[in-house]
């Protein structure tokens, strides 16, 4: 069930339930799997915790074990140890490569313990153009020689050292990479407009407890002391604000009122701004959040990279803007292909106007149910989301994706109350 290329499974939902109820929150995605590929730094045992129950993970078990690493996964316990007691190989696996974007995170760390790595583009979602050349420049900067053949990038790096590195977009993958790369090479790197994202934080704060000293961290600038060996250390994934992010929104389009718990609400300042402004009630707990919503109002939404509003969110916010009053604008700004489940929510009876990156949403407009396939992890999200707000039935394929990102979709939405299965595609289809 859990595999991240293919499921012939689809969802059906049956509109008009209002969500009531708690959800609590997974590990982030876009942490845990940093953190696993952040295993390869050490001689020794990572124990990670809150590790979430969605495919790409096991899939990333499969890149470091195709690199001899020594993987124990139970997703049942959230739990992962990652052993790198024996230096890894240099040639990441491809087949796993290129079934996940974040299966890219390798090459930082095997650059830094083994001075060489061979990998891949890695696959992923589908949003627009993910290229490399901050991640291979910033290795350039610190002594690396790149080579690139065979549909594959090969880099060198026997006298690997500190750089003083400006990445031209603060760019998640790539500060991540420069940043493990930066922990065993000779002297001190400097990564400037670094991506701050809570993820980044928790994988510095990982490094740090493992003996990478680490000044900046939640900066544009990041200091990195090199050191010749790391440590294994035990750690629990930081919670997924993207899925906190989903779930408030779902909470609120259908005019519910839930609990999200293990949530950090100064990780989602922003959106739970633009909640609020849109006239969504979020009162925050210590841990907790709870999102309450009837008439909602428009708001203008730019992405941007954190502290800026997510682009992960950007589709079911969308989602929830065609349900409130007046004309929302939704600007896109990290990638170039995120309209692209416009059409199928205009389909449904949204009133959605796109020019470039701009989005206009006029609203509220009721949504007629239809068969929606989502593209990437989000548009499977906010395909089901659509479908909880629309009148009728809707059927949602390509839910391989939802699976890539969300855990438990399903059950946890059902436990809201939401009329929602997951079926065989041939149920519907015959
Ligand atoms: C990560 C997240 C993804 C999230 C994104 C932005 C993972 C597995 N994925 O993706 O969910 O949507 O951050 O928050 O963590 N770019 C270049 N050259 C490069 C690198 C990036 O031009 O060398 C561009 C990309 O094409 C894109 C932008 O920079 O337009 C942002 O990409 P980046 O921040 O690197 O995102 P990812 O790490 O791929």
């Amino acid at each position: 069930m859990l595999d991240p290329t293919s499921s012939s499974d689809v969802f059906r939902v049956r509109g008009g339930a209002v969500l009531r109820g708690t959800v609590r929150l997974s590990g982030a995605k876009n942490s845990a799997l940093k953190l696993m590929a952040a295993g390869l730094l050490c001689d020794g045992a990572v124990r990670l915790t809150e590790v979430p129950r969605i495919a790409d993970v096991p899939v990333m078990a499969d890149v470091l074990r195709g690199l001899g690493v020594r993987v124990d996964l139970d997703l049942d316990a959230r739990s992962c140890v990652v052993d790198a007691t024996e230096p890894p190989s240099w040639h990441a696996p491809r087949d796993a490569v290129t079934r996940i974007r974040a299966s890219i995170s390798v090459l930082g760390p095997l650059v830094a313990r083994v001075r060489r790595a061979r990998i891949a583009p890695p696959g992923g979602d589908r949003i627009g153009s993910r290229p490399l050349d901050m991640h291979l420049r910033g290795l350039i900067a610190m002594g690396a020689e790149v080579h690139e053949g065979d549909g594959e990038v090969e880099v060198h790096a026997p006298d690997l050292h500190g750089a003083q590195i400006t990445l031209d977009f603060p760019s998640v993958g790539a500060t991540e990479n420069l940043l493990m790369a930066a922990t065993l090479a000779s002297g001190t790197t400097l990564i400037e407009n670094a991506a701050r994202e809570p993820e980044i934080q928790d994988l510095c704060r990982m490094l740090e407890a493992m003996g990478a000293p680490i000044h900046g961290i939640g900066t544009p600038t990041l200091e990195i002391e090199g050191v010749d060996e790391l440590h294994p250390v035990d750690w629990e994934t930081c919670p997924d604000r993207i899925e906190a992010g989903t779930y408030a929104m779902a909470a609120a389009a259908t005019g519910g009122d839930v609990v999200i718990e293990r949530v950090r609400a100064a990780d989602l300042t922003l959106p739970l701004l633009k909640l609020r402004t849109a006239g969504v009630v979020v009162e925050e707990g210590a841990d907790t959040l709870r999102v309450k919503a009837d008439d909602l109002e428009a708001v203008d939404v730019v992405t941007l990279p954190y502290p800026g509003f997510p682009t992960d969110l950007q589709a079911q916010l969308m989602v929830l803007l065609t349900q409130a009053a007046g004309t929302s604008r939704c600007t896109e700004n990290v990638f170039d292909s995120r309209f692209s489940f416009v059409e199928q929510l205009r389909g449904m009876g949204a009133d959605i106007e796109v020019d470039g990156h701009h989005a206009l949403i006029r609203g509220p407009s009721p949504l007629k149910g239809a068969t929606l396939a989502g593209s990437d992890v989000r548009t499977g999200a906010a395909s089901t989301m659509a479908g909880l707000v629309a009148s009728g039935e809707t059927i949602v394929r390509d839910v391989h994706h939802v699976d890539r990102g969300y855990a438990d979709f399903v059950p946890r939405l059902q436990a809201l109350g939401a009329d929602i299965e997951r079926v065989p595609a041939s149920d519907v289809d015959g």
